[in-house]
């Protein structure tokens, strides 16, 4: 879809939206164009429960004297009161309410003081995403009507300019998006690696390792969980460098692009969620594109596991022990506990590599913290208070939200065998935290946070920033994180 900004027009065809303050208020452009349409306007305002509350939208179709072939009137409340997550959403919504109305072009007036096109634009075109490539036999009718949205505000060009840094930004959470919807038999470890090697036209630096690679490395845990695939697993680092003088945040991604359990094979129902069990490294490969598309001035590494974990003649056996790149030893009680054993080298590796200042790891790692948190908040987990509150503010901001759960000792001890250095599951009690602190025992010295998003890189229900499907989660939250805690120093 396309995005333009221009003048603000007097007379818009196809959608006209306008917005409308509480109680009512019709914005300068509304009130004109009420004018021109006798008051129909106003009196559609008068006859419904419309009232120009925040989140309110309302159409009018073909109102006798304007152009238009609809009017959409949108709320915003009080416009002093909107957060800038406020404004994306608001932009979302002009997409929910015009994207199938019929009009191919729909022109926004936004008159209002205080209203950001930018944000407006960013929820837009983020909204207007949608996974149809293999849809064949599609009817017109049945596909989005809207083709491009103009913006009309005081200074387009400025506007122009900054809605560069943020296409880029909506640009990642749509390669997250595409990543994660792809499907299995698509999107496997050496066509997912493929993929990022395209990173390499935007200035990241691509380096793929295949398994003798990670052989000679000494990276059996990840590898454990691939050998029970025909499919060859794969570890991409890519280097964003923007701040060539820094030591790198390093973002790591639990990259499964099926998990079937492995041995301890799933139930069949709902197994063909599993295709987004790479919905981790999805976000790392965003957030990077994202950072590099509009060019951060931050060093940020992301580095990817990415395995199928299948349970065939080859594949590893409950009771196997293997012995990860840091030395450490692995009891695997549970190969459907494989995203750890990925993460534990891709960690190791990550800190030994590149000593990075700080490690966030992104992984779909545990059912129990969609029990826990559902689909609203992903949980995280750090010792390093910095971390946590500029993690938990730039989740604020972006709409994706990040809830801290406690690392403890005696947590940690629930994963002890007498058998290995470690188990790779607990007992039912905490999944999510030892989980955690399995990871904890690969990270060394470096802050670091984990972050499970289980519960919120797909979504069964439309939200407000997405349609129903993949959610492109976590690509605004590290873009931001970026921003707050590297950039801005
Ligand atoms: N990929 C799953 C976690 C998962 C489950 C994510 C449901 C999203 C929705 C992970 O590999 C897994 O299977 N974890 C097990 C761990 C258990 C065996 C300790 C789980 O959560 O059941
Ligand atoms: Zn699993
Ligand atoms: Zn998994």
């Amino acid at each position: 879809m396309k995005i333009d900004f221009q003048a603000l027009t007097a007379i818009p065809t196809g959608a006209a939206v306008y917005f409308v303050e509480k109680d009512g208020v019709l914005s300068g452009a509304a009130a004109a164009a009420n004018e021109t349409a006798n008051g129909a306007l106003s009196r559609a305002i008068e006859v419904s429960r419309f009232d120009g509350k925040k989140g309110q939208g309302m159409e009018i179709v073909a109102p006798v004297g304007l152009d238009a072939d609809r009017v959409i009137l949108l709320g915003v409340g009080d416009v002093s009161e909107l957060s800038d997550l406020d404004q994306v959403t608001l932009g979302a919504g002009i997409y929910v309410r015009c994207g199938n109305c019929g009009s191919k072009e729909a022109y926004v007036s936004a008159d209002l003081d205080g209203l950001d096109t930018v944000k407006l634009a960013e929820g837009a075109a983020m909204r207007a995403y949608r996974f149809d490539k293999y849809l064949t036999k599609q009817e017109d009718d049945k596909k989005p009507s809207l083709k491009a949205v103009y913006f009309g505000c005081e200074d387009p060009t400025s506007a122009e300019e900054a809605f560069t840094a943020r296409q880029a930004v909506v640009e990642g959470v749509t390669f997250t998006k595409d990543l994660t919807s792809e499907t299995p038999n698509h999107l496997y470890p050496e066509s997912f690696a493929a993929e990022l090697r395209e990173l390499s036209q935007l200035g990241v630096d691509v380096d793929v390792l295949g398994e003798a690679q990670m052989e000679e490395l000494g990276m059996r845990s990840l590898l454990a969980v691939g050998q029970g695939s025909r499919r060859d697993s794969q570890l991409v680092v890519m280097r964003w460098n923007g701040d060539a003088d820094s030591a790198p945040l390093a973002l790591v991604g639990k990259g499964v692009t099926f998990d079937s359990g492995g041995i301890s094979l799933k139930p069949g129902a709902g197994m063909d969620q599993m295709k987004w069990d790479m919905g981790g490294a999805g976000i790392v490969a965003g957030a990077i594109k994202a950072l590099a598309g509009r060019k951060a001035k931050a060093n940020v590494i992301g580095v990817v596991g990415l395995v199928e974990n299948m349970p065939d003649g080859n594949a590893q056996r409950p009771g196997d022990v293997v012995t990860s790149m840091s030395g450490q030893t692995i009891e695997v009680l549970n190969t459907d506990a494989e995203g750890r054993m990925v993460l534990a080298d891709a960690l190791w590796y990550t800190k030994e590599e590149f000593k990075p200042k700080m490690m966030i790891d992104l992984a779909t790692l545990t059912g129990a913290m969609v029990i826990s948190l559902g689909h609203e908040y992903a949980g995280f987990f750090t010792d390093d208070d910095d971390i946590a509150s500029g993690l938990s503010k730039a989740g604020e901001e972006t709409g994706d939200k990040v809830w801290r759960l406690p690392l403890h000792t005696e947590y940690d001890k629930m994963i002890n065998t007498p058998v290995a250095d470690m188990k790779n599951v607990g007992e039912r009690a905490a999944g999510s935290i030892t989980a955690a602190q399995f990871l904890k025992r690969f990270v060394g010295d470096v802050p670091w946070a984990h972050i499970d998003v289980a519960g919120v890189v797909w979504a069964d229900k439309d939200k407000h920033l997405c349609g129903r499907g993949a959610t492109g989660y976590g690509v605004r939250l590290l873009d931001q994180f970026v921003a707050d805690q590297f950039e801005a120093k």
